[in-house]
């Protein structure tokens, strides 16, 4: 069976999905709204960013990267995120060289991939490692984070107008000769630095820093503050009710005197140097501009993680310093992706994922997009995914659980597109330990829950000596077991119609949600493709594979890999 993709997605999200690969029109790259979500426009039509990021040093060979470009266009990947190194960019003061970048969008456009270029400027994780070797070496002219003892770190400090203006020039120049040359928007968005914050201390200890500490937290900043109340993140909001909710003060009065006081501190000052940077690119090229996080976690201080670095916690200072930038993007390589996500898709944010693990991404792509509607996901690494230990032959790309499961979302690219933000798609991410979800989507409640798979059996436990050995236990026969995680993203339709594709095992059952007969019943299960914007049907599944009628399963019967169009009826 076939029928028209057109019926279901606007001419407007087909087209876009065209011009996925061929850049046409001359309209700079920007971000757009669409209800909760947000989409980036490429060559005026929405563009869903399969992104990927290749290893830290790989964008300083041309000739490394000769071979990786048709890989990872064969991954279906159609955005690659690659750093430029502000040291070899302008390896003597004022003299640029971007031979790097040139060779990076000629290659790139020539694959239909597009760029979004990170900028290793003064920080990179924190410390400062890619900043040219004349700032590297001038530490009179261009000042350091300093510890306790006074020392110097390798860490540029926020609190020098000398490093603020080298990099902010440099800056400059990249994007207006990203303008000059990328006439054809091969890059479509830039990071500015790479996860800043202070490492191996709260904050900065040198004498400028104390003296800014000393001072009243500015003004703008309690403006801010104050404006937004009780949507503050809680977290924040709580620190400065406790510390007695004033409207003027030094950092230490308005917020408490340790560590978390330090962070929101340098959260401020971070956030005024990268707004100071990417307001002199922006002034030369506009594109979206975007700061990546590297995330705090459980039992960890500030200065564990950078501190400073726009945290969900101090995400509001960075709204509130930083206004230049359109999203902050978290590293995600924790298993509460789900967690994360949410925290980083509030108060206006952007959800982009500007990096996460690649051995995971294949199941967390499609909670990504159906749930959030991201703009952007993006795995980190992509390089050498498929790369045995100790080398060897890379996997083919279509080997790659990752390829399958972008395949699918760029088959689903124009309906994600369409649908984002509009409360007619969701996602669903579950592991082992998970209760089933129920999501109401569409006229139907949808229980979404992740079969029980059988675990290996554990081996005996050892006999304690002079015993007689236990006999092994038994291997329990039962299905093969299945991959640490599940997930799902179901796109409704229409009243009795749903799309569902994912990742792992997953079964769903449905039942209604508004008025008419109280029993949902499943008219038939199809799976398919779309190819060219037509919907190819291919087996129809209403046996073992659905369990009779029952549900609708992912992961079962062959059907991995695979979009399910499901249409349902009701009865008494
Ligand atoms: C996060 C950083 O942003 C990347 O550049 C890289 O260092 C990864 N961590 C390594 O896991």
């Amino acid at each position: 069976m076939k029928f028209r993709i057109l019926a279901y997605c606007a001419p407007l999200v087909f087209m876009a999905a065209c011009s996925q690969t061929k850049p046409t029109t001359t309209a700079i790259p920007r971000l757009q709204k669409q209800g909760t979500a947000t989409q980036m426009m490429v060559d005026g039509q929405p563009f869903l960013m399969l992104a990927a990021e290749l290893h830290n040093s790989s964008a300083s060979s041309l000739e490394y990267l000769k071979p990786i470009w048709p890989r990872l266009a064969a991954m279906h990947i159609n955005t690659v995120l690659t750093p430029v190194y502000w040291e070899l960019m302008e390896p003597e003061e004022g003299k640029f060289d971007f031979s790097l970048v040139d060779g990076q969008i000629q290659e790139a456009g020539g694959n239909h991939l597009r760029l979004v270029l990170l900028w290793f400027g003064s920080w990179k994780n924190g410390m400062s490692s890619y900043i040219p070797v004349w700032v590297k070496t001038n530490q009179d002219r261009f000042p350091r984070v300093q510890d306790k003892d006074g020392k110097g770190v390798e860490i540029l400090s926020t609190f020098s107008s000398a490093n603020i203006d080298a990099d902010a020039k440099a800056f400059a120049a990249l994007m207006r000769h990203i303008k000059q040359v990328d006439t054809q928007h091969t890059v479509i968005m830039m990071q500015v630095e790479n996860e800043v914050g202070v490492l191996g201390d709260s904050r900065d200890r040198s004498a400028a820093a104390d003296k800014a500490f000393a001072e009243q937290v500015p003004k703008e900043l309690m403006d801010h503050l104050q404006q937004r109340g009780d949507d503050l993140f809680p977290d924040l909001h709580k620190l400065w009710k406790a510390a007695g909710g004033k409207t003027a003060g030094t950092w230490e009065q308005i917020f408490g005197k340790g560590p978390a006081t330090d962070e929101i501190f340098m959260a401020w000052n971070y956030s005024r140097y990268v707004d100071h940077v990417t307001a002199a690119g922006k002034a030369e090229y506009p594109l979206p501009m975007f700061a990546n996080v590297w995330l705090s976690g459980p039992d960890r201080k500030p200065g564990d993680w950078p501190s400073g670095c726009p945290e969900p916690h101090v995400m509001d200072i960075w709204q509130a310093g930083a206004p230049q930038i359109d999203a902050y993007a978290p590293d995600i390589y924790s298993p509460n992706f789900a967690e994360v996500a949410e925290k980083y898709h509030r108060a206006g944010n952007p959800l982009l994922i500007a990096e996460t693990s690649a051995q995971t991404a294949d199941v967390n792509v499609f909670y990504a997009f159906g749930q959030h509607g991201a703009t952007s996901f993006s795995p980190f690494a992509i390089d050498s995914l498929g790369m045995p230990r100790g080398g060897g032959e890379m996997t083919p790309p279509d080997k790659l659980p990752l390829t399958a499961s972008y395949e699918i979302v760029s088959q689903l690219a124009p309906l994600i597109l369409e649908h984002m933000g509009k409360g007619t798609m969701a996602g669903v991410l579950l592991g082992d330990e998970d209760a089933p979800q129920t999501i109401a989507l569409g006229s139907y409640k949808l229980e979404v829950s992740r079969p029980r798979f059988r675990r290996p059996t554990p081996p005996p436990a050892p006999a304690p000596a002079g015993a007689t050995a236990a006999a092994p236990a038994p291997t329990l026969p039962g299905p093969p077991v299945a991959p640490e995680r599940s997930s799902a993203l179901i796109i409704s339709m229409g009243p009795d119609e749903y799309l569902v594709a994912g990742s792992g095992g997953v079964s769903i059952t449905f039942s209604p949600n508004s008025p008419g007969p109280p029993i949902a019943g499943i008219a038939y299960v199809e799976e398919g493709t779309f190819a060219n914007g037509q919907w190819v049907a291919g087996r129809r599944l209403n046996g073992d594979e659905n369990g009779q009628g029952k549900n609708v399963r992912i992961g079962a019967m062959g059907n991995n890999g695979r979009i399910q169009r499901v249409k349902l009826y009701r009865y008494h």
